[in-house]
């Protein structure tokens, strides 16, 4: 019989990727996600229940009626900026709901779980590449709400027969090689999602934040992994614990650092665009480098990534970009609300907001 997990935040980027790989690898896969980001079109294998985290009396049904071997939680608030602004929106999302669907495993004896944690926990490093002993310091709201809900996690885990795996992503970057998934809330702020619009001319321009940080061009410097290779760490993981592995936090990064700028020009060399680039502030919140040391998990997991490339990154993601806007163009075609020539932002900025409704509609999260 198939083992069922299941994924909360399954319907959103990086949980969309995973779920397709774990039905591909047979696991029988049950999606529970409030859609608050995430696309139904974007749950290419098992089925979605449409439900929030917050809802304990939903959730308690939701385990009541399946038989879960495993669950994987993606679901969270996840911007930085966001965080600071909203504090206890992130403290009650990423960290009370986590709360409420570990109490769900007590309650069901599921006894397997993988965590979707951040860099972000460590906050500004002390060390690069960074490794997993290293101290956790997270300087923003999101960062320690994930920090919160590692220490709940392994506290519970101590005291009951709970294994998990808690995984601390760096940079998540690109989409599915076939085109049919990728990131789909058209209001992330991801650097590569933002230097892409700003390719496709959606967006006149990119700002970088912080242009005196102690780096060798003055720009942050982040270590993008490939969402393909990030979604197999996670059916890695599920085998590691089938196998009676014991609880573990593993950095998923592939120790190598990009800064802003070199991301941003190598965007303009690839599509060819030479988009304008303002200098802005540093923001709150963002450290000056953050690398992974990622050799543990190779060695743990023996995960082998596939996709550590930064034009494999950014060419899949300026293909799922531009498969998204001409779709969402097509609609509004359809709806006779846009020229047929409209190509840059001065022409598409009247319906900008018309092809983000799109967009979060979820008409188009899925080319396919
Ligand atoms: N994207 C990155 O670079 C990155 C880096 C580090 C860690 N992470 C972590 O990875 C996880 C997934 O991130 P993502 O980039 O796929 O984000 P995403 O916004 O695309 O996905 C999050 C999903 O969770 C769902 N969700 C949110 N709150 C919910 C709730 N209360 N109940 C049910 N569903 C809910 C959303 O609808 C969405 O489908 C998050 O936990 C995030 O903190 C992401």
């Amino acid at each position: 019989m198939k083992k069922q997990v299941l994924v909360t935040g399954g319907a959103g980027y990086i949980g969309s990727h995973t779920v397709r790989q774990l039905g591909e690898a047979g696991y029988d896969v049950v999606v529970f996600d409030n859609l608050s980001t995430g696309s139904p079109l974007a749950v290419l294998q098992g089925r979605l229940i449409v439900g929030d985290l917050g809802n304990l009396e939903q959730l308690q049904q939701v385990f009541y009626k399946h038989q879960f071997d495993a669950v994987l939680h993606f679901a969270a608030s996840i911007s930085v900026p966001d965080s600071i602004s909203n504090p206890l929106q992130y403290y009650s999302n990423n960290t009370r709901n986590t709360l409420n669907l570990l109490s769900c495993c007590q309650a069901f004896g599921v006894q397997k779980f993988v965590f979707s944690s951040t860099a972000a926990v460590y906050g500004e490093p002390q060390e690069n590449p960074v490794r997993e002993q290293s101290p956790t310091s997270p300087i923003n709201p999101y960062g320690c709400s994930k920090l919160m809900s590692e220490r709940i996690i392994q506290d519970y885990s101590s005291a009951s027969g709970l294994k998990h795996i808690i995984l601390r992503y760096f940079n998540v970057a690109g989409a599915d090689l076939s085109g049919r998934l990728g990131q789909s809330s058209g209001k992330a702020t991801h650097l590569i999602k933002v230097a892409c619009d700003a390719a496709l001319g959606i967006r006149e321009s990119v700002g970088i934040f912080g242009t005196d940080f102690p780096t060798p061009d003055g720009t942050g410097i982040r270590d993008f992994i490939h969402v393909e290779d990030l979604a197999r760490a996670h059916i890695d993981a599920l085998r590691y614990l089938e196998q009676g592995g014991e609880s573990q936090i593993l950095n998923c990064g592939y120790g190598r650092g990009y800064s802003v700028r070199q991301v941003l020009n190598r965007v303009k060399q690839l599509s060819g665009v030479d988009f304008q680039v303002f200098e802005l502030q540093r923001r709150a919140g963002d450290p000056a480098c953050v690398v992974a040391s990622g050799e543990r998990i190779r060695q743990l997991l023996g995960w082998q990534p596939q996709y550590e490339d930064l034009d494999i990154m950014l060419g899949t993601a300026l293909n799922w970009e531009s498969k998204c806007l001409e779709r969402e163009k097509a609609i509004l075609r359809e709806q006779d609300d846009l020229p047929d020539k409209c190509f840059n932002f001065v022409e598409l900025l009247p319906y900008k907001q018309k092809l983000e409704d799109i967009r979060h509609a979820s008409v188009v999260s899925v080319v396919r």
